[in-house]
């Protein structure tokens, strides 16, 4: 009688810490899963103005008068960098265009390389494709791939204009960019 006891008792014992041992694995998959993203915290500065623009007008918009941007694309290579002052430590640059594709407000498309040229994360680069209404307060890009360290990115960037000479539309942006990779 005492055996088949201890046979028993044995028996659940295992049973126990294989799903003990099971829970554990599944604990460790889900906290890998959900690793917190990277995140990136710089500035933009879009030079439209002056002997040397960083963002330059390839397409004119057809109706100025009474639709100022619908039409238009700028390329810009932008320095980006870790304070707001032009001078500031250098980060990167963004390279790529942004168009006005919205009739009824100031909206643009925007598709651009973030591209890192210091740090832990020099020489990756980062692929961003979205909206970008510059007068909103807040504009969110999705982060849609990456290169080097970025390689399977995905994530999103919110954008604030830190500074804008509404005469000459040049401006400074504060970007917050959240990645998984
Ligand atoms: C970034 O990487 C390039 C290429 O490896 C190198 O020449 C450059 O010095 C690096 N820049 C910084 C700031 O680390």
């Amino acid at each position: 009688m005492a055996t088949k006891g201890t046979l028993l008792l044995l028996i659940v014992l295992l049973v126990a810490a294989a799903d003990a041992q099971l829970m554990q694995k599944g604990r460790r998959r889900a906290t890998t899963a959900a690793a917190a993203p990277t995140h990136l915290h710089f500035y933009f500065h879009d030079t439209v103005s002056g002997k040397s623009p960083t963002a330059v007008r390839v397409v004119a918009p057809p109706d100025a008068s009474s639709m100022p941007m619908f039409g238009m694309v700028n390329v810009m290579d932008d320095p980006l960098t870790e304070g707001p002052e032009p001078g500031s430590g250098p980060v990167g640059r963004a390279q790529g265009l942004y168009m006005g594709s919205d009739q009824a407000r100031l909206g643009f498309l925007q598709a651009m390389n973030l591209v890192f040229t210091s740090g832990e994360f020099n020489g990756s680069t980062l692929a961003l494709l979205g909206r970008n209404c510059p007068l909103d307060d807040v504009r969110e890009l999705p982060v849609v791939g990456g290169t080097g360290a970025f390689r399977f990115a995905t994530g999103y960037a919110l954008l604030r204009t830190h500074w804008l000479d509404l005469r000459t539309g040049d401006a400074i942006v504060e970007y917050n960019v959240y990645v998984m990779h």
